[in-house]
């Protein structure tokens, strides 16, 4: 019995493939590297290689079928999906084709072929401007860009699949901030091109490779005016995937994949100067279009129903990130 994994060359679906072949699981791993290189997987097989992998786009029906004629596939957990905020505010149809087409196709072949483990990677994007914590059981109000609405579409779509097809268990999972990087240095977080999150954006400058950090607004209501959000270890994520898949069951089960706890901008950057020694040039500049100012997680669900609980702190986020970063 396998485990699909759609964008398992990815952040967080490398780190997931690594949590998941730790607890003994085999996984047919499928990605078009749309934001990701092959160099991934010989660094994955280094950590463990109980895994096949397909150079696929999940939105190729047919070649979706070939695999799953080949392969006994017990489950999926779906991460393949565009996720630039930015980007998706210009180009909508390629987030709407891409990320929701992906989920609907990737549903109707699991229906075929009777697989009714589905794991699906949502995001806190979709609470939009509720009110701090959120909670799972939240209405969801409009988000400020489309590739929030994809996500909140996609979760819609699953519902409707498990209403039609009662064997159909679903495992939606909302992060909030992924930083980090495996301990091994191995994999990481390493984006095409420029990159649009805090996190891989200060290792850069930390680097030498970008000048300095640009701090999006410090005239936000909080204690020092900057951004806060609920950053979570990239390890912690895919343990609690790990987690969710285990307690998968009938029907739809939703939950935050957060550590309850809101880290500032300039927090985030004064911790990571303390925990690796080395200077991050800042300079505070106008906010970002879409930024909503306080993002944090009630995260009691899943540890209450899936017995996770994200384990590793700020410290430890910052230190493994640059440790990738660096490549010590
Ligand atoms: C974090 C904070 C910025 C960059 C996004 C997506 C979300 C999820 C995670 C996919 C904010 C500030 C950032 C910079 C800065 N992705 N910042 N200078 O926007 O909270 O979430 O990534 O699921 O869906 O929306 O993450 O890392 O971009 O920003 O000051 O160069 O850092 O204003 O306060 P965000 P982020």
């Amino acid at each position: 019995m396998k485990i699909l994994v759609t964008g398992g060359a990815g952040y967080i679906g490398s780190h997931t493939c690594v949590a998941l072949m730790e607890q003994g699981y085999s996984l047919v791993i499928l990605d078009n590297f749309s934001n990701s290189k092959p160099a991934v997987l010989d660094n994955l097989r280094k950590l463990n290689d109980n895994f096949v992998f397909y150079h696929v786009d999940v939105t190729n029906e047919e070649a979706l079928e070939r695999i799953f004629s080949n392969h006994k596939i017990d489950g999926v957990i779906h991460f393949a999906g565009y996720k630039a905020v930015g980007e998706s505010v210009a180009e909508p149809l390629k987030y709407y084709m891409n990320n929701v087409g992906s989920t609907m196709i990737l549903a109707k072949v699991c229906q075929k072929y009777n697989v009714n483990k589905f794991v699906f990677s949502s995001s806190a994007t979709v609470y939009g401007e509720n009110q701090v914590p959120f909670k799972e059981d939240m209405e969801l109000l409009p988000t400020t860009n489309p590739y929030g609405e994809t996500k909140a579409m996609s979760e819609r779509i699953l519902m409707d699949v498990a209403k039609a097809n009662p064997k159909f268990a679903v495992s939606i999972l909302r992060y909030f901030n992924p930083v980090g990087a495996h301990e091994s240095g191995l994999i990481g977080e390493d984006p095409n091109g420029i990159p649009n999150n805090l996190m891989p954006y200060i290792t850069k400058v930390a680097k030498g490779e970008l000048e300095k950090l640009r701090v999006f607004g410090n005239d936000y209501p909080t204690p020092d005016g900057t951004g806060i959000r609920d950053y979570i270890h990239v390890m912690d994520l895919a343990e609690g995937h790990v987690a969710a898949y285990k307690h998968l069951r009938k029907g739809v089960h939703i939950y935050n994949l957060g550590t309850g706890k809101g880290t500032s901008v300039l927090e985030l950057v004064h911790a990571f100067e303390k925990a690796n020694g080395i200077k991050v040039p800042y300079e505070i500049v106008e906010r970002r279009p879409g930024d909503i100012a306080i993002c944090y997680a009630d995260a009691s669900k899943a540890e209450r129903e899936l017995d996770w609980k994200a384990k590793r702190d700020i410290v430890d986020m910052c230190r493994d990130a640059w440790r990738f970063e660096s490549g010590i």
